[in-house]
């Protein structure tokens, strides 16, 4: 059976930063969010974002609903997800899917077996620009590719008094800045390069190691001044550095920090190959850079007319006027909801991060860790 995207509808779990990104970016497609569920009903409703659903437990019995988002903190992703696959919805589940890979791997194996649609909320992938870039690389613009190398970089965390769940790892999960921002880097970048990471070496730092945590609850990114505080031991990575091997022998490396001042949120990537060089800097997101090596560069300012036709469709605003963050979760959502609206998941190459993907960061996730315990290469197998 075929739908329209706005006959559908959502409900959102998580009503924090990235809670209220969701809801506004599903209205914008014209899909309708039944409801919201925060951590306490007087909670979600203090967050105004539209109606609230007294427990997630009501969501998930509503026959309304056709998919539900989770934007809780990670340690939740794992039971919450596995409620609304049973319950028969489709699920978008931001990243990191799970903590580990073996519940990213039943996740995955559980959604597959109910036939739901299934997506993990890397978001990056819909900045136009990335889709342009991935557009000339698999279309062989660049050559061969030998070199895929940037970062992460946030300062959020860079002050002892820098407080968040995400530090928690009964919250968080045992890899922080890797889990968190790292994940999004490594998707990114094999996306757009279409090569697999096959071999990692890792060295994580805790450049803090203990902080000065609030008596009470932070939500992300909230100033939290003049409260009472307790020592708190750090057990998790404030920086990571990792070299990567690619399938076909291309080599890379990353670095990630949420303690590097000034770098508000900035994933950069830079693409080498044998025939020329993109980059791309997410606080410059309108923009793609291309080297080579007998002429000038160029800076491509972000215009559907000047786009691959693979790209073009993933941007919507005229040439000059700025595309942000929250569009790229209404791309995302543009095609999940039309495999929605198709009846189920597509049997062959869907235009969107699903489980898999969130699944294969996780087990990268785990050789980063292992990698780093044991200080030596690891082999990245599923
Ligand atoms: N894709 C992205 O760019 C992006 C950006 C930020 C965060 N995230 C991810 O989104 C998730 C949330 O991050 P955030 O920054 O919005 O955190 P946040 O702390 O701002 O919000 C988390 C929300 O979950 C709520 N919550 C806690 N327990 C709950 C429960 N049992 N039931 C319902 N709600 C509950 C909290 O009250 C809060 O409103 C994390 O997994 C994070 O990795 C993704």
């Amino acid at each position: 059976m075929t739908r329209e995207i706005g006959e559908l509808r959502a409900g959102v779990v998580g009503t924090g930063f990235i809670g209220a990104v969701h809801v506004e970016a599903l209205r914008r497609l014209g899909v309708e969010v039944i409801g919201v569920v925060g951590s306490s009903p007087e909670r979600a409703r203090a967050k105004r974002l539209g109606p609230v659903v007294e427990s997630y437990e009501q969501l998930l019995a509503d026959e309304r609903v056709d998919v539900v988002h989770l934007t809780t903190p990670n340690q939740l992703h794992y039971p919450q997800v596995k409620q609304a696959i049973d319950a028969g919805k489709h699920v978008v589940c931001e990243k990191p899917l799970a903590v580990i890979s073996d519940q990213s791997a039943e996740l995955l194996r559980l959604a597959v077996e109910r036939g739901v649609v299934h997506c993990t909320n890397f978001n990056i992938r819909f900045y136009p620009q990335v889709q342009q870039a991935r557009a000339l690389v698999l279309g062989g613009e660049l050559g061969a590719v030998w070199n895929v190398h940037g970062g992460y970089l946030q300062d959020w965390l860079l002050l002892p008094t820098d407080w968040n769940w995400r530090l928690e790892p009964e919250k968080g999960g045992g890899l922080r800045a890797v889990g968190d921002i790292g994940s999004h880097w490594l998707d990114l970048v094999q996306f757009v390069s279409g090569l697999r990471v096959e071999s990692l070496l890792a060295d994580l730092a805790t450049t803090i190691p203990v902080r000065r945590r609030p008596a009470g609850e932070v939500e992300t990114f909230a100033a939290a001044e003049d409260i009472e505080r307790e020592d708190a031991a750090m057990t998790t990575e404030d920086m990571a550095h990792v070299l990567l091997r690619f399938e076909g022998g291309a080599r890379g490396s990353l670095v990630v920090s949420q303690v590097s001042a000034g770098r508000k949120n900035s994933l950069r990537f830079q693409v080498d190959g044998s025939k020329g060089a993109l980059a791309w800097d997410s606080e410059r997101n309108e923009e793609l850079w291309r080297g080579y090596r007998g002429r000038p560069n160029e800076t491509l300012l972000r215009d559907p007319a000047l786009f691959a036709p693979e790209a073009a469709p993933r941007t919507t605003l005229p040439a000059g006027h700025a595309e942000g963050f929250a569009e790229t979760f209404k791309e995302l959502y543009r095609a999940v909801y039309s495999a929605v609206a198709e009846g189920g998941p597509p049997v062959v190459n869907p235009d969107y991060p699903t489980f898999a993907d969130g699944h294969w960061e996780n087990v990268l996730g785990d050789a980063v860790a292992l990698s780093n315990r044991e200080r030596r290469w690891v082999e990245v197998t599923s």
